[in-house]
């Protein structure tokens, strides 16, 4: 569009009006000193620095739900200061600290960090789950087996797409979207599924053969092998 001469002021100060403007309806962020790092609220840290991602309420965001009871017991509170802080290399996932190039002082990435169990968690402890961290030992034939009895009935054989009940999923035996994945947020994943997106947890039997009972910690192993030797299409 371009404008006639006359028109150019107004259009300026209506822009200047609208930068300077809350619009109805427009949350305003609580108010502070004014400096960015005096903002010590999680919500508005959250949501001004995470959101886009990770979704509005923590949930159906394009990254990894973080409202999410059990994702937030098996995740030690150490690896989110981590994550937080250093981000995850060669994923969107970026360092937040100031000390890593990032926008946050550490005091705002211990309160996001804290912040994530205090809303979204729930207290207690939980046994027989399969840790967080990586572990060494998976198999990816021994994955293979496991993942037709756990997973193929929704992702298809060799994780190439299939059905849950009418809903469409996704191929995830393919290179352009294991190369966005770290294998620590594949394994997690397994183990907590995405109950905002329908894929059952571990232990839960939505769309599995009635004989299915559990994922053990060897078997989310394994499969995270086999998630990983998907990533390069010579592996097929
Ligand atoms: C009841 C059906 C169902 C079962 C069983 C299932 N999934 Fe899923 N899975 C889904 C749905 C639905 C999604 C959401 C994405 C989509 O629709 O493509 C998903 C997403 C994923 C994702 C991508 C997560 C993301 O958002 O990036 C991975 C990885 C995955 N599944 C692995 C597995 C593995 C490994 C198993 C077996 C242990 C498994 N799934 C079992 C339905 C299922
Ligand atoms: C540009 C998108 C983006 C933004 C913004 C972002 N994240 Fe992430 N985040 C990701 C992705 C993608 C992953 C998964 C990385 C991987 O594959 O391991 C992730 C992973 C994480 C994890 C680990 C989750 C898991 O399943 O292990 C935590 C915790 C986390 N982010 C917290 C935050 C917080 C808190 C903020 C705001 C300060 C934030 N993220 C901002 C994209 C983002």
């Amino acid at each position: 569009m371009t404008l006639a001469p006359k028109w150019v002021p107004v259009w300026l100060a209506i822009a200047f009006l609208a930068s300077g403007c809350n619009p109805p309806g427009k949350p305003t962020l609580p108010q502070t000193s004014g400096r960015p790092e005096d903002l010590k609220d999680f919500d508005a840290l959250y949501s001004s620095n995470c959101a886009a991602c990770h979704g509005k309420d923590g949930t159906l965001g394009p990254a990894p739900p973080l409202n999410d009871p059990l994702f937030l017991r098996i995740v030690p509170d150490a690896e989110l200061v981590r994550v937080i802080t250093e981000g995850r290399a060669g994923t969107p996932m970026a360092p937040f600290d100031h000390s890593k190039g990032g926008p946050l002082t550490t005091a705002q990435v211990k309160i996001l960090a804290a912040g994530l169990k205090t809303k979204w968690g729930t207290p207690g402890v939980m046994t027989d789950v399969p840790g967080y961290a990586l572990a060494p030992g998976g198999n990816s034939e021994d994955g293979m087996m496991t993942f037709m009895m756990a997973c193929a009935s929704c992702h298809g054989e060799n994780g190439k797409g299939g059905k849950s009940g009418e809903q469409r999923v996704g191929a995830i035996n393919d290179p352009a979207y294991l190369a966005l994945s770290s294998n620590q947020a594949l394994r997690r994943y397994i183990i907590t599924g995405r109950p905002d997106l329908g894929m059952p947890s571990y232990n839960e039997k939505t769309n599995r053969p009635h004989n299915f009972k559990t994922l053990t910690a060897q078997d989310v192993a394994d499969l995270t092998s086999l998630l990983d030797s998907w990533r390069s299409p010579a592996t097929k």
